[in-house]
C-alpha cells in the first residue's frame, strides 16, 4: 500500500515523530505485558555458553551495532566484537565455537552484510537478525530473527529504524543477562522500568522540535560540525555526524569526547559548531572537561544534557538542549532524536531533497 506523508513535509520528518509509537510497538512485543520483563523468540542460543558475540552492520545499522557493544559488554559481561560488514567479509576473521553473530540491517538485504552473514554460517556461529523486513533474505537465513517492528521506513536517512534496533537490543540485553547470571533482579526491575519509560521521554524529546530548528538555521552556514560523546553515547556522536553528512551535506565527523585532544582539536575555531552529547552520570564530567577546551577556543556549542547536567555546565554553551533525567540505560535512544531533528532542519533550511537525498540509496544490494 502507498505511504501518505500526513500532515508532514517529508517521509523522515514524519518517521522522526513516529519514534514514540513504534518504540512502544516494539516494547510491546519484547516486553511481557505482566512482568514488564523481556521476552524474546524461542529458539535462541544458550547465552550462559556463549564465548563471544560478534556483529556486523553497515551505515546507521553499524551505530546501533556499536551501542549494543557497550550494553553487552557493561550488564551482560558477554565479550563483543563489532565490525563493518564490507570490512568483515573479506578480513577472514576466525570465529570462536559457540559463538553468536548479529547482524543488524533495516532491510535485510544489504550486499555486504549478506555476505558476512554466509561467512558467519561457514564459521559455524548461531546466526541471528535483526532486521526490520522479516521476509529478507537476512531472515530466511538466520537460525532466529528478531524483527524490529518500526513499519516500513521510506526516506533514505535510516530514523525510527535505528531506534527500534537500540530498543530491541535493550530488551535482548537484558534477557541476555538474566540468562548469564551478571543482573540481579532489582536491577534488572529497574532497567525494564527505564526502557517502559522511553516512549513517553521520546515524545517530551520531540517537544523541542521548535529549539532546534532555530538552533539548525545557523548550523546551516557551517562547513563543518563535530559531534562528541562517550561511552554508549559515543556511537550517537557518530550517528549525528552521518545524519548531517547524508541529508545537507555539510562536513561532519563524530568523534570519541576523549579522542578530542589527538586531533580534531585542531580544527576548532569560531566557524565549527560543536555538537556535545552529555546527559549527567558517570562520564559526565569528563566530557564536560572536553567541552572546556572547545569553549577555550572560541568554538561554539550546543549541549545536548538533562536538567541536572545544564545547572552544573550549561552556562558556557552558546545554546543548549534540555533532555528528560532518564536512567544512563536508555540515553542512546534518546540522544538519537534531537539529533535527527538538527540534521533534518538543517537540511531543509539548505533546501536539500531530504527524503531522496543526491548520492545515496536506501537498499545498497550491490557491492
Ligand atoms: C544505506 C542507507 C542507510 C542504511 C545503510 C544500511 O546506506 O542509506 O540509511 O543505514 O544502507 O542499511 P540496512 O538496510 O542494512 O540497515
Amino acid at each position: 500500500a502507498m505511504i501518505e506523508k500526513g500532515n508532514y513535509r517529508h517521509y523522515m520528518q514524519k518517521e522522526i515523530f513516529e519514534q514514540p509509537q513504534v518504540i512502544g510497538d516494539a516494547l510491546a512485543t519484547y516486553l511481557d505485558p505482566a512482568t514488564r520483563r523481556p521476552r524474546l523468540p524461542e529458539g535462541g542460543p544458550d547465552w550462559a555458553a556463549v564465548p563471544r558475540l560478534t556483529i556486523v552492520a553497515c551505515g546507521t545499522s553499524s551505530y546501533a551495532a556499536l551501542v549494543a557493544k557497550y550494553w553487552f559488554e557493561q550488564i551482560a559481561r558477554l565479550p563483543v566484537e563489532v565490525d563493518i560488514a564490507s570490512e568483515f567479509r573479506y578480513r577472514e576473521a576466525p570465529m570462536p565455537k559457540g559463538g553468536v553473530a548479529l547482524f543488524i540491517s533495516q532491510s535485510g538485504e544489504t550486499a555486504d552484510t549478506l555476505a558476512a552473514l554466509r561467512y558467519a554460517k561457514d564459521e559455524n556461529q548461531f546466526i541471528v537478525a535483526l532486521v526490520n523486513v522479516p521476509e529478507s533474505s537476512m531472515a530466511r537465513e538466520a537460525d532466529l530473527v528478531l524483527p524490529i517492528l518500526a513499519g516500513p521506513e521510506i526516506g533514505v536517512a535510516s530514523t525510527k529504524a535505528f531506534t527500534c534496533q537500540l530498543t530491541v537490543l535493550m530488551c535482548l540485553v537484558l534477557a541476555v543477562a538474566r540468562s548469564r547470571g551478571t543482573i540481579d533482579a532489582a536491577e534488572e526491575a529497574r532497567l525494564c522500568a527505564a526502557l517502559s519509560e522511553v516512549p513517553a521521554r521520546a515524545l517530551e524529546v520531540l517537544n523541542h522540535d521548535e529549539k532546534i530548528r532555530a538552533i539548525a538555521l545557523w548550523l546551516a552556514e557551517a562547513r563543518d560540525v563535530l559531534y562528541l560523546g562517550r561511552g554508549a553515547i559515543f556511537p550517537i556522536a557518530l550517528e549525528g555526524a552521518l545524519k548531517l553528512k547524508e541529508i545537507s551535506y555539510i562536513h561532519a565527523e563524530g568523534y570519541a569526547a576523549g579522542e578530542l585532544k589527538h586531533g580534531p582539536i585542531a580544527l576548532i575555531d569560531e566557524a565549527v559548531p560543536v555538537i556535545v552529547l552529555a546527559p549527567h552520570g558517570p562520564l559526565f564530567e569528563k566530557t564536560v572537561s572536553n567541552m572546556q577546551e572547545v569553549l577555550a577556543r572560541g568554538g561554539r556549542v550546543v549541549l545536548l544534557s538533562d536538567t541536572a547536567g545544564i545547572e552544573t555546565e550549561g552556562r558556557n554553551a552558546a545554546e543548549i538542549i534540555e533532555l528528560p533525567m532518564v536512567d544512563a540505560f536508555v540515553t542512546p535512544v534518546l540522544y538519537a532524536i534531537p539529533v535527527q531533528l538538527l540534521a533534518y532542519h538543517t537540511a531543509v533550511a539548505k533546501g536539500t531533497d531530504v527524503d531522496q537525498p543526491r548520492n545515496l540509496a536506501k537498499s545498497v544490494t550491490v557491492e
